[in-house]
């Protein structure tokens, strides 16, 4: 029997259980988007590969999709703006990007924060430039100009700091690679002063500014609650409106940059007593996906989230309080760097959805799989790991305003090292 030719070239086909950590890493020969699977990464694709790049690849749980090969590839990593760069998982991103010699726009509502974060910042990049200098043998050159880029940091960025559009406060102007703004979230003017103070680029905008409040949704009042949304998800939207527009200027396929939001499994999952801040992260959870969805037409511009679970930093204690007692993250507790480590690989090589935490798969599990097994158990381990025995009397926190600096660093102190 003779063959009868295709009309197209056949595909080769290829069955891959996929994991949404390493979901459009080249290495994995894994396609672009997200980690879309129920329990938040993992997904079974099946890829149809034709000569050419052209991929077709069907995902479960998940959809059908056209794609190219080769997508997700090391992206330039040159410009990073952070807003909430002063504590926790920002600040520890901040000192991960400096590490690696990036130049940085800092920004929060703290300056006596940031200029300690930038002048950290300063000297990682300082080293991290000698370092490659030296690499190409030019090391004493290299080591002194570091030096007098860190030395025009510290001196630029005076107290007072100078205006710039919109009421937000730039200091050190790019002094040693690093600028600091000022700037509040919930103020869009000033979150156009912190993509002004980038200048012509922004290949990465890292945004983990957010504030919690403790207690029961009727204990809380009305004024902190709509704070936590106006600043975890409305200043989110403000954030992306922000960079996207920035992001569409730049490149020639309809724009490019990585714009990476610290999601949570608070996500995806709801515990009590922190009503605010669960209801903004569904929010943010389902923004990104809708901006994935509306920058399809952009392959260069990727919108990514990334997750952890409980993760050590000041959040808890500088959270607003009505519940009586400190909140304090539940085992299992990551590090900030842990988390910063993993959003400088998603800027690095884009991916949708990031999970951080050991435990964040089966947590998500029991409150898909088993629903009344975890509303019966949640609230007594959210009273039993949740909150510490530390009373503490109502009160805001850091909610309208920002904590003195010596109460924002990288680390919460709950975790051994
Ligand atoms: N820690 C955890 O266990 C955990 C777990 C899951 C997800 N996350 C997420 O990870 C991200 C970082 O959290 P974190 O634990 O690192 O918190 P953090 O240590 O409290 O840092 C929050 C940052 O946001 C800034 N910020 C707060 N309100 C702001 C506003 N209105 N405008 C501008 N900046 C503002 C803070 O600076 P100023 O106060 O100086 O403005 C600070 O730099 C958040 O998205 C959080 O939801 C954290």
């Amino acid at each position: 029997m003779s063959k009868v030719p295709l009309p197209f070239a056949a595909p080769t086909v290829t069955a891959k259980i996929v994991d949404g950590a390493r979901w459009g890493d080249p290495g994995s020969g894994s396609a672009p988007g997200a980690g879309r699977g129920v329990l938040g990464s993992t997904a079974a694709v099946l890829f149809f590969d034709w000569p050419g790049q052209v991929r077709l690849f069907f995902d479960w749980p998940g959809q059908v999709r056209l794609g190219r090969r080769g997508r997700g590839t090391s992206q330039a990593v040159e410009t990073v703006v952070i807003t909430g760069a002063s504590s926790g998982v920002g600040r520890a991103a901040a000192l991960a990007f400096a590490r690696a010699g990036a130049r940085l726009v800092l920004s929060s509502r703290s300056a006596p924060a940031l200029e300690q974060v930038a002048a950290e910042c300063r000297a990682l990049r300082a080293e991290a430039h000698a370092r490659a200098e030296a690499a190409t043998g030019n090391a004493a050159q290299a080591a002194a100009q570091g030096r007098a880029e860190a030395g025009a940091g510290v001196k630029a960025g005076g107290p007072a700091g100078s205006r710039v559009e919109g009421g937000a406060r730039a200091q050190g102007e790019n002094a040693g690679g690093v600028t600091v703004v000022v700037a509040d979230v919930t103020a869009p003017e000033t979150v156009e002063a912190v993509a002004a103070a980038a200048g012509d680029r922004i290949d990465v905008w890292v945004h983990t500014a957010a504030v919690m409040a403790y207690g029961r949704f009727e204990d809380v009042p009305a004024e902190v609650f709509d704070q936590v949304v106006a600043t975890d998800l409305l200043g989110a939207a403000t954030v992306a409106r922000v960079a996207l527009k920035r992001f569409r200027r730049q490149g020639p396929k309809r724009g490019r940059g990585v714009l990476i939001f610290g999601g949570s499994l608070l996500g995806t999952v709801v515990t009590p007593y922190t009503s605010s801040y669960v209801t903004s992260k569904w929010g943010l959870r389902a923004l990104v996906r809708a901006l994935r969805l509306e920058t399809r037409d952009a392959p260069a511009i990727h919108v990514c989230l990334v997750s952890p679970g409980a993760v050590d930093t000041p959040i808890y204690r500088n959270a607003a309080n009505f519940a009586g007692r400190i909140g304090r993250p539940p085992p299992p507790i990551d590090r900030a760097e842990k988390v910063a480590a993993a959003i400088v690989r998603c800027a690095r090589r884009p991916r949708g959805t990031v999970t951080v935490g050991a435990a964040n798969k089966l947590i998500l599990f029991g409150f898909l799989a088993t629903p009344p097994l975890y509303d019966f158990l949640v609230g007594p381990l959210m009273r039993l790991a949740g909150l510490s025995r530390e009373k503490v009397a109502p009160h805001p926190g850091n909610v309208f305003a920002p904590p003195p600096p010596s109460a924002e660093s990288v680390r919460g102190g709950r975790r051994r090292r």
